[in-house]
């Protein structure tokens, strides 16, 4: 019996298959492009999405070989909080605003100023920020009237997949927590949120837990993927709370770090919580339980620009082994360089669109290999920003996993072990949120009891890495005048933003 896990990525979807034990049979990936029509804006188009995803998976039956009726189960994954409009026809309205797009932020002042604070972290457990979904269905209500009259249905971007695959207008309780319209709490739509918002109660999908079966894989998309017809598409999960469930972070104790395009610093919670202060997310998890997260926005990507932008822009072909190489030389510290990753704006803990990427501290010994490894310490006192008030809201941290592109780099593993001060662990499954997808498909199927079950099964720490004294102190040092940057700079970063 086979498995398959659907991650839809913001830079490609990638698809697992797994046996019943957990072992991956095979997996491939598809990349899609980003569109940034304005700085700040953030844009895909769902049908390169779907495109992707469907070539992806007859690839991957083809490659392992595997009869498509064994292929018990489908569970998907996927970047969280985009805006996904749908006409009656089931037409796509326009690209999905993403999760890290920044144009919302009058709108979250609008939904702040009319629900007040308290009534917001009441009926969802979160604040408005401009990553979420119900900031950009006002956005869209305000700047495209027109789009706005034929919306017949909302979904997140994992969730435009399952509509292909399924015909059904579905989603799942992680997932819908990014919407801000979402009872985290009781696990199901706010009708106070959308009533408040005017946003009618039938554009949105019906909710599930994250194993619970969804859908039927329809005649189309069999011919279209390769797959059976009636395969069954559990709920899965928005792509950090498969990426915990990937990684075995399903109780409390264990926080979870990805290193992807975006940061997240995740801590599962067997009971409902909110952090007073709403810096933290308050989501529900795959696990019929609770998480709660911090997330930048850039983490992985500042490399990804480093490199693309700034190092390969002339088409020479730097490799990523080759930069890690060179900044592994470099004592931490990086000669007195700090970056600040905010190159998309940041969401924990300053939730401030406008904050900007910054190297500082430039001097005429630095090299690129010491802008390089600024950028990796920079991405982790960023990540320590979250770790801090996880810890301050007593929620205790014995183990912490990293996942993620990033978490490749056993530079980078190190460097976040000396800046966190804490022991930073790998585990067998790489695969992430995919595996996780497929591992809720597998407990959908009924093969494993619940997610912990399937969990403690399936995964085991591999390999650990173990923080530095010396460089922890040195860290502990530069942390708080990293700390002091973002307030110096924060209303400078306001005006850089204003200019064209
Ligand atoms: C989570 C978040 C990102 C996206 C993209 O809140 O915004 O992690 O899910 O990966």
């Amino acid at each position: 019996m086979y498995f398959i896990g659907i991650d839809l990525g913001t830079s490609a979807v990638k698809i697992i298959l797994i046996e019943e034990k957990g072992n991956v049979i095979g997996s491939t990936s598809k990349e899609y492009p980003v569109y940034y029509p304005q700085p700040g804006w953030s844009e895909q188009n769902p049908e390169d999405w779907w495109n992707a995803t469907k070539d992806g998976i007859r690839e991957l039956i083809i490659k392992t070989g595997v009869k498509n009726g064994d292929i018990k189960g489908i569970g998907l994954s996927g970047q969280m909080h985009g805006l996904v409009l749908l006409d009656e026809n089931n037409n796509v309205l326009m690209p999905a605003i993403l999760w890290n797009d920044q144009r919302t932020q009058e709108e979250c002042d609008y939904i702040t100023q009319t629900l007040g604070k308290e009534r917001l972290t009441k009926y969802t457990g979160n604040k408005a920020l401009t990553g979420f979904t119900a900031p950009k269905i006002l956005w869209v209500k305000k700047h495209r009237t027109d789009i706005y009259k034929k919306i017949h249905r909302i979904l997140l971007p994992k969730d435009y997949i399952r509509f292909k695959l399924t015909g059904e207008y579905a989603t799942d309780v992680s997932d819908a927590s990014g919407t801000l319209l979402f009872d985290v709490e009781n696990r199901k739509w706010s009708k106070e949120m959308l009533d408040a918002l005017e946003i009618p109660y039938n554009w949105m999908p019906k909710c599930y837990e994250s194993t619970e079966v969804t859908g039927y894989v329809t005649k189309e998309a069999a011919d279209l993927t390769g797959l059976k017809e009636g395969t069954i598409v559990v709920g899965g999960g928005g792509d950090q709370a498969s990426g915990a469930v990937g990684t075995g972070t399903v109780k409390s104790g264990i926080v979870s770090v990805a290193l992807g395009t975006s940061g997240v610093v995740f801590a599962s919670q067997d009971k409902y919580v909110v952090d007073e202060e709403n810096r933290l997310h308050s989501f529900c998890h795959a696990n019929g339980k609770w998480h709660v997260m911090g997330v930048m926005l850039s983490a992985a990507a500042c490399l990804k620009w480093w490199i693309d932008n700034i190092i390969n822009f002339n088409g020479s072909s730097i490799t990523y082994e080759k930069l890690l190489e060179e900044a592994e030389k470099v004592t931490p510290g990086s000669g007195g360089l700090i970056f600040l990753p905010y190159l998309m704006g940041e969401r924990t803990p300053h939730s401030d669109p406008y904050a900007r990427g910054s190297f500082i501290g430039l001097n005429m010994t630095h090299k690129r290999e010491h802008m390089t490894r600024a950028i990796l310490e920079g991405v982790a006192f960023g990540l320590r920003d979250s770790l801090e008030i996880i810890k301050e809201l007593n929620i205790p941290v014995n183990e912490v996993r990293v996942s993620g592109g990033g978490a490749k780099s056993v530079l980078w593993r190190q460097v976040l072990a000396d800046i966190f001060g804490v022991r930073v662990d790998m585990v067998n499954a790489t695969e992430g949120p995919a595996f996780g997808a497929a591992i809720m498909s597998a407990v959908g199927y009924g093969i494993f009891k619940d997610v912990e079950e399937a969990c403690s099964t399936l995964i085991k720490v591999t390999d650990s890495v173990y923080p530095i004294g010396e460089n922890v102190s040195k860290y502990n040092e530069i942390y708080q005048i990293y700390r002091g940057l973002y307030k110096a700079l924060k209303d400078r970063f306001g005006e850089i933003a204003s200019i064209n």
